[in-house]
């Protein structure tokens, strides 16, 4: 029969490449409760309305990119392909906005996007990411940015291209949309068929287009729609940022692949994955998502960013940690008589600390010790007929390459002792 494999677009996380990821989600973590993020956690699976509502049912994500099905009683569900309408829909739900405002909250897991799989581009993948809700303050377009600065760097992570853009209010849209609907309509013979439908129902789109890149350069800028309100929004944001320390570029190209974004847009960027062609990370204010799914109008601005692209990143530029060993301790008995005294030891190292492997393989014993160093162990304890008689253990320091036998009492403290550093 044939091995059953993993699906296609998704992988398994084995141990090494979890304790990487461990790093990386506890480094997000800190960084954003630096700044007073809570942590929230919402379903996998959500309403498929929750997307087409608010993604925006002309985007790719929505088109093409969906995992749906229906459940048992004909409800048409979809696999969440990003976190910030259903930690909208969570946070609105409760009314924690009540209390107070902004609500800062932080979250990290699975979502699932059907792209065609290639190197950082997965069915499956993991975001980190935070949302900041209830506030309309250009401060807090900096304040988010300046928390993935700071986990970026947090992962020794240097060389981030930050590129800012404003999409203005909804007003403004409205009238850029009517200048790309004026300058693309004598080029529609030449769209990709995507292009050509959108025009008309979507043409803010056209400019995220990689088939029809070439026209997008002659295309208006957004900017010269943008009113007061907004230029003035966008000039705080790089102000404040600039306060920061942070570099931002400004491309007036960045739109953005999902629809609900207003005013301030952003993205990160990193030569390391220049092959993948793809972002890191953004996000953006998201002003008009509320009410696009049944709540009070709410503003709100956060940023998601891509786990296993930031780890590309990490690994070649070398600054994911070294391999972390799985026990500092191996017991071993001599002979299968002397297992249940080792089983007991092990039980007394744990209480004591230690992180302790009981080798329980009928096998030699310098077998049973090349597993101790395969482990990670730095300490073997070994029980033989005559330390069962002596109520004794052996405790071999597999660096040091010295051992003693000490009395069961004394063993969990001379164990301790070697790990830290002195024997
Ligand atoms: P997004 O730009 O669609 O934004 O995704 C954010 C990041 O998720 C990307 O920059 C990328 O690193 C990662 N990502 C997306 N798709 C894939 C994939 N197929 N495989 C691997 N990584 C992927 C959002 O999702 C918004 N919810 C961000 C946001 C939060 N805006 C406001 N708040």
């Amino acid at each position: 029969m044939p091995e059953i494999a993993a699906p296609r677009g998704t992988h398994d996380i084995l141990p090494d490449e979890f304790a990487a990821r461990r790093w990386l989600l506890d480094a997000h973590r800190a960084v954003a409760e630096s700044f007073g993020y809570r942590a929230i956690e919402t379903p996998i699976i959500e309403a498929t309305e929750l997307f087409s509502r608010g993604v925006g049912t002309e985007t790719d994500i929505v088109e093409k990119q969906m995992f749906t099905f229906e459940d048992r009683g004909g409800r048409s569900l979809t696999l969440r392909p990003e976190g910030t309408a259903g930690t909208l829909r969570a946070v609105l739900g409760a009314h924690l906005d009540q209390a107070i405002r902004p609500v800062r909250v932080h979250y990290a897991g699975p979502f699932f996007r059907a792209e065609r799989p290639q190197a950082g581009r997965q069915h499956q993948f993991t975001q980190v990411g935070i949302e900041c809700i209830g506030e309309g303050s250009p401060a807090l377009d900096a304040e988010i940015i300046e928390v993935a600065w700071r986990f970026y760097a947090a992962l020794g992570i240097t060389g981030i291209h930050l590129q800012v853009n404003s999409l203005g209010s909804p007003e403004d849209r409205a009238r850029y949309r009517s200048a790309l609907v004026g300058y693309y309509t004598p080029l529609q013979a030449s769209l990709c068929d995507d292009c050509r439908r959108r025009l008309h129902t979507n043409p803010l789109r056209l400019l995220d287009c990689k088939r029809d890149a070439a026209l997008v350069e002659g295309a208006p800028v957004l900017w010269d729609s943008l009113d007061r309100a907004s230029r003035d929004h966008f000039t705080a944001v790089v102000r404040d940022l600039d306060a920061a320390g942070i570099d931002a570029i400004r491309n007036d190209r960045l739109v953005r692949g999902l629809d609900y974004y207003s005013d301030t847009v952003f993205e990160f960027w990193h030569d390391a994955l220049q092959g993948a062609q793809s972002s890191l990370g953004g996000g953006g204010r998201y002003d008009g998502l509320a009410e696009l799914l049944g709540f009070p109008a709410t503003v709100a601005t956060g940023y998601a960013l891509g786990v296993e692209r930031t780890l590309m990143v990490a690994r070649a530029l070398g600054t994911l940690p070294g391999g972390e060993a799985a026990a500092d301790v191996l017991v071993c008995s001599v002979e299968p008589g002397q297992a249940e005294a080792a089983a007991a030891m092990a039980r007394l190292l744990r209480d004591a600390g230690p992180r302790t492997v009981l080798d329980v393989a009928e096998r030699r014993l310098d077998r049973k010790l090349r597993a101790a160093g395969r482990v990670g162990a730095r300490v073997a304890v070994i029980i033989g007929e005559n330390e069962v008689a002596a109520e004794s253990v052996v405790v071999r320091d597999l660096e040091g390459r010295s051992q003693q036998t000490v009395p069961i009492a004394e063993s969990a403290a001379t164990v301790t002792r070697i790990l830290g550093g002195d024997s």
